[in-house]
C-alpha cells in the first residue's frame, strides 16, 4: 500500500520548526498542498518572526512540493483556515502542532503562563479547528491531529500549565471524534519525544540529535490519511521508532449495597480492593463506564 496526499490540502500550525516542520516536509513530500503556520515566536511565545516558516516553505518547493507561508498566530485560527481556501480552495487535514512553554513550580507560576499556554495550545487549537470543522462537515472528510504530550498523561513536575493544556486537548479530541465519526472526521492525539528547541534545555545535545522530529511524522501522516477509515479518538505515544497506542484501565472495583447507604468506613475496609487492578477492564464510552452503576441502582 502506497498512502499518498495528492489532492489534498494540510495546514500544520507552529511548522516553522521542529515537529511542524518535519509534518509539512513529510505531507508535501507525498503530494499534499500545505499550509505552513509559524508565528515565529521564541519557546517562551515572546516575538514574531516570518523567516522560520518562509524556510519551510522554501525547502518544500526547491523539492518540487507546493506550500504556502502564513504568519498568523493560532489564536486567529481562521485567518489561517482562510489562508488556506484562499490558496488552495479547500482544507483536508489539520494539524494543532504550535506550542510554547512557560515552565515554573505551582506555586511560582503567574496567571500570566497559566493564560499563555492554554491561549496557544487550547484555545489555538480550538480556533483552527472549530473554523475547519463546517468545511470537514460539508466535504464529508477531515482528520484532525492534536499534539498532546507525556506531561498530560502522566504529569511533569514545573509542568502544571502545559499539563493541563496538552491533556485538555486530548479531552477535545475525544469527544470531537464521536461529533465526527458520522461525516468522516476523525480525530486523534499523538504525545511525541523529538528533539526540537522546546526539549533542547532539558535533554543533553547528543540525545536531541539522535531523537529526530522525522521519526513522528509518519504516524501523523497515517493517522491524517484516506486509508484510516476507523481509527479515531485515540492517543499514541511516538518518539524514535516506537509507536504504541494508549487507553483508559480501571479496576474491578466495588459495588456497595445501597440498602443501608454508604460510610467512609466502607471505602476504607473496600480500599484495596477498589484499588486492586486484576481483573481490570478498559471502558471505551461513558456509557460502558457507567454500567456498573446503574445496574447497582436497579437492585437497590
Ligand atoms: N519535542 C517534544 O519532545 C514534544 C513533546 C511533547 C509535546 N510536544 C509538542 O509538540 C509541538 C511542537 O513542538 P516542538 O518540540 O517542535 O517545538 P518548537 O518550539 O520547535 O515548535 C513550536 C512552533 O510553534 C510556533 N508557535 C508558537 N506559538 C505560536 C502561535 N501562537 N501561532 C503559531 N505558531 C506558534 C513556534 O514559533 C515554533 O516554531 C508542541 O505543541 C509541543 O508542545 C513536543
Amino acid at each position: 500500500m502506497k498512502i499518498r496526499f495528492d489532492d489534498r490540502v494540510v495546514i500544520v500550525t507552529g511548522a516553522g520548526g521542529g515537529l511542524g516542520r518535519a509534518h509539512a516536509l513529510a505531507f508535501a513530500a507525498l503530494g499534499a498542498r500545505v499550509v505552513v503556520n509559524d508565528l515565529g515566536t521564541s519557546p517562551l511565545g515572546e516575538g514574531g518572526n516570518t523567516a522560520p516558516a518562509q524556510q519551510v516553505v522554501d525547502e518544500i518547493i526547491a523539492a518540487g512540493g507546493e506550500a504556502v507561508a502564513n504568519y498568523d498566530s493560532v489564536l486567529d485560527g481562521d485567518k489561517i483556515i482562510q489562508a488556506a481556501l484562499d490558496n488552495f480552495g479547500r482544507i483536508d487535514v489539520l494539524v494543532n502542532n504550535a506550542g510554547i512553554l512557560r515552565d515554573k513550580s505551582f506555586h511560582k507560576m503567574t496567571e500570566e503562563d497559566w493564560d499563555m499556554i492554554y491561549n496557544v495550545h487550547v484555545k489555538g487549537a480550538f480556533k483552527l479547528t472549530h473554523a475547519a470543522w463546517p468545511l470537514f462537515r460539508d466535504q464529508a472528510f477531515g482528520r484532525v491531529i492534536f499534539t498532546s504530550s507525556a506531561a498530560g498523561i502522566y504529569g511533569n513536575f514545573g509542568q502544571a500549565n502545559y499539563s493541563m493544556a496538552k491533556l485538555g486537548l486530548h479531552g477535545l479530541a475525544q469527544t470531537l471524534a464521536l461529533e465526527g465519526r458520522t461525516k468522516n472526521i476523525l480525530v486523534n492525539s499523538i504525545a511525541p519525544v523529538a528533539g526540537s528547541r522546546m526539549t533542547e534545555s532539558i535533554m543533553p545535545p547528543d540525545l536531541i540529535k539522535k531523537l529526530k522530529p522525522e521519526y513522528i511524522s509518519p504516524l501523523v501522516l497515517w493517522l491524517s490519511s484516506e486509508a484510516n477509515q476507523d481509527n479515531t479518538g485515540g492517543i499514541y505515544e511516538v518518539g524514535a521508532g516506537y509507536m504504541a497506542k494508549l487507553r483508559w484501565e480501571r479496576s474491578r472495583g466495588v459495588t456497595l449495597p445501597l440498602a443501608d447507604g454508604i460510610t467512609v468506613d466502607d471505602v476504607a475496609r473496600q480500599w484495596k480492593q477498589i484499588t486492586d487492578f486484576n481483573d481490570a477492564s478498559h471502558p471505551a464510552s461513558a456509557q460502558e463506564a457507567m454500567m456498573d452503576m446503574f445496574a447497582n441502582l436497579s437492585q437497590a
